[in-house]
């Protein structure tokens, strides 16, 4: 499973990227609003960080001005995946995206039929938002079950990108279930790392270590 950083902090990407494990990034308009910087220059710094895909999110509703602001956004760097909402007018961007070679990113994702379009329209990745999902009493993991069924029926190759990431489980269970992607903040990745009796071991073989009065160096 691929390991997606949702966030516009670059000093955020840097701290995932130094672990090796980071295999593309994640944002949206809250997150460059966040970050407080120009969207352009924000997304030509995390596209040079990271090798992988970056997803840069169009504003526009129409698919007429949705289409330029993706090629504009393409432009930046050959890593960009272009986010695009889950609406008839953000799957004809889709669709005209994908036909020029470009990423897409398909985003806002609630249900298993909204997955199935986003996929007949060619996209690279669909966003299925669980945390949102979870928020009002749904299970976000039963949709990302839904959408791995639907997607290995057909053979589809758009990848499952879980989003709205809260906690470790949630990338557990994407995992069980075999998404392809899942994006999420450092804070959950800092969290991956830990369980308390690798911290209890280490620290019992630490001491134990010290008494034989050994050095491997
Ligand atoms: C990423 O692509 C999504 O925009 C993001 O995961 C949404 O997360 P949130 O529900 O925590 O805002």
């Amino acid at each position: 499973m691929k390991f997606f950083l949702d966030t516009a902090n670059i000093d955020e990407i840097r701290e995932a990227n130094a672990t090796g494990l980071l295999d593309g990034v994640t944002t949206n308009p809250s997150l460059i609003k966040k970050a407080g910087r120009e969207f352009f220059e924000v997304i030509s710094e995390i596209a040079k960080e990271v090798d992988g895909p970056v997803s840069a999110e169009t504003v526009a509703h129409d698919h007429e001005t949705m289409m330029k602001e993706g090629l504009k956004c393409a432009k930046i760097a050959d890593n960009i995946a272009v986010k695009v909402p889950l609406t008839i007018e953000g799957l004809k961007t889709c669709k005209a995206l994908r036909a020029e070679g470009i990423m897409v990113n398909v985003t806002l994702c609630f249900s298993a039929n909204q997955a199935l379009l986003a996929a007949k329209a060619g996209a690279t990745f669909i966003s299925p938002f669980v945390g949102r999902h979870d928020d009002v009493g749904f299970n976000g993991m039963e949709l990302i079950e839904d959408i791995r069924n639907i997607y290995d029926n057909y053979a589809f190759d758009t990848q499952i990108l879980v989003a709205s990431v809260r906690h470790p489980t949630h990338i557990l269970e994407s995992a069980r279930i075999g998404a392809d992607v899942a994006t999420f903040p450092i804070d959950v990745l800092r969290k991956l790392f830990n369980h308390p009796l690798t911290s209890s071991g280490l620290a019992a073989f630490d001491k134990d270590w010290a008494a034989t009065g050994f050095s491997i160096l």
